[in-house]
């Protein structure tokens, strides 16, 4: 029986490691049930005379050495051997908990009402030029630097990380990411824009195209379907791609464009347009933390990764991601716009970069930092309850038009 009393962090009941003799089912109930009937099809028959072959100690034997009831000291990050398909007993309440967490914080784009952004974007006054670069850039590089860190995530991350909590809350973020390339999609098609131009922005916008390919850098060798961890180099990529896809470009590409969309939302203007920010830059930061934790836990698991040639890597990666983000906040900001100009952000990206940096254990780079943006930490802070539900269009309806019909 369930107790809601019952702490979280209560010791793991350790069961012995008993392999179960799955030959016992009495073979005359197996050939009962598989007896062909005289009204069985012919596909029927075959269907039940393929099931014959079936050999069920196979699927185990992918299993080998895990085939036990899992205890919690058998977890591990990466390079684990226990069953990965038994999400329980938890070992990282952390990455469970951000589970729950992201799934309280569901939302969807069309729950957004971009009905005065499609009138101000459309109205020849409503903005300057400015402006509109700013969010014709952000949507050009947002619209696909979502699917950048969805893929890494599918085809790379997920395999290598061998543990079911964080695989649990990995398809979840998974999912966020396809309903952030989903909101940006939303907006673009909202707004009129030319799909081809904003959709290409990251093979035709050199700003772009320099944050997407130091990406893709990290994800290409990883996500080689035979590359596989378990050796001190092998384990250094795979954390290397962690650091740039979770500390850079979640954690550093993303904030000059979300403080600008921000930054317009508080001045009235692309209301809808910064509302479906905010829901993302929420979003951002959790996943920005579940992967400092995995990153974190990760070194605690595996000390001998974390030596001075991986922390002086791990540091450039993050001052080259800030110059990057530098140089994009100089190119979408050409003049002082919204209260703030390429200066003020690279102030901010400094503060941000000693930021990841000391997440991970490494010492600040950039010396008298200061936050010109402290709304931002507020915005990231938002209660759904509080905010979503008193601004959400309510003839929403969850899943489109379902009919049991
Ligand atoms: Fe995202
Ligand atoms: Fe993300």
């Amino acid at each position: 029986m369930l107790s809601w009393d019952e702490p979280s962090s209560k010791p793991s009941a350790i069961l012995p490691a008993v392999r179960y003799d799955l030959s016992g089912e009495p073979a005359s109930r197996v050939q009962a049930a598989r007896q062909v009937e005289a009204c069985d099809s012919a596909a029927m028959t075959r269907a039940k005379a393929a099931l014959d072959e079936l050999d069920i100690a196979e699927g185990l034997a992918e299993l080998a050495g895990s085939a036990a009831r899992v205890r919690v000291d058998d977890k591990q990050m990466i390079n684990c051997r226990a069953d990965l398909n038994q999400l329980v007993p938890f070992k990282y309440d952390w990455a469970w908990q951000k589970y729950l967490d992201g799934c309280a914080n569901h939302w969807m784009p069309q729950e957004i009402n971009m009905t005065a952004d499609i009138a101000l974007w459309k109205s020849d006054q409503g903005l300057t030029e400015d402006e509109r670069r700013i969010i014709k850039r952000n949507l050009g590089f947002f619209s696909t630097a979502d699917s950048l860190v969805a893929n890494n995530l599918v085809l790379a991350v997920y395999r290598l990380i061998t543990n079911p909590e964080c695989r649990q809350y990995i398809l979840r973020q998974a999912f966020e990411e396809a309903i952030h390339t989903h909101a940006y999609q939303y907006c673009i098609e909202s707004l009129g824009m030319d799909e081809g131009e904003i959709f290409n922005m990251y093979h035709e916008i050199p700003s772009v195209a320099k944050k997407a390919s130091w990406g893709l850098k990290y994800t290409r060798s990883i996500s080689d379907p035979t590359f596989t961890t378990g050796t001190p180099e092998r384990d250094k990529q795979f954390l290397r791609n962690l650091i740039a896809y979770y500390c850079v470009l979640e954690g550093i590409f993303f904030y000059c464009g979300f403080t600008q969309i921000l930054s317009m939302g508080r001045r009235n203007k692309m209301t809808g347009t910064a509302e479906q920010f905010q829901y993302i830059l929420r979003d951002e930061s959790m996943h920005l933390n579940f992967g400092i934790d995995m990153i974190n836990q990760i070194k605690i698991e595996n000390p001998h990764l974390w030596d001075s040639a991986m922390k002086d890597e791990a540091t450039q990666m993050i001052l080259q991601g800030t110059q990057l983000e530098v140089e994009y906040a100089r190119d979408t900001m050409p003049r002082g716009v919204l209260g703030m100009n390429a200066a003020i952000m690279e102030d901010y990206l400094k503060f941000i970069a000693n930021r990841r940096l000391v997440q991970i254990g490494l010492p600040e780079e950039y010396q008298g930092t200061t936050n010109p943006f402290p709304w931002m930490s507020e915005i990231m802070d938002l209660k759904k309850e509080k905010n979503f539900f008193e601004t959400r269009v309510t003839e929403y309806q969850t899943g489109g038009a379902l009919s049991w019909d």
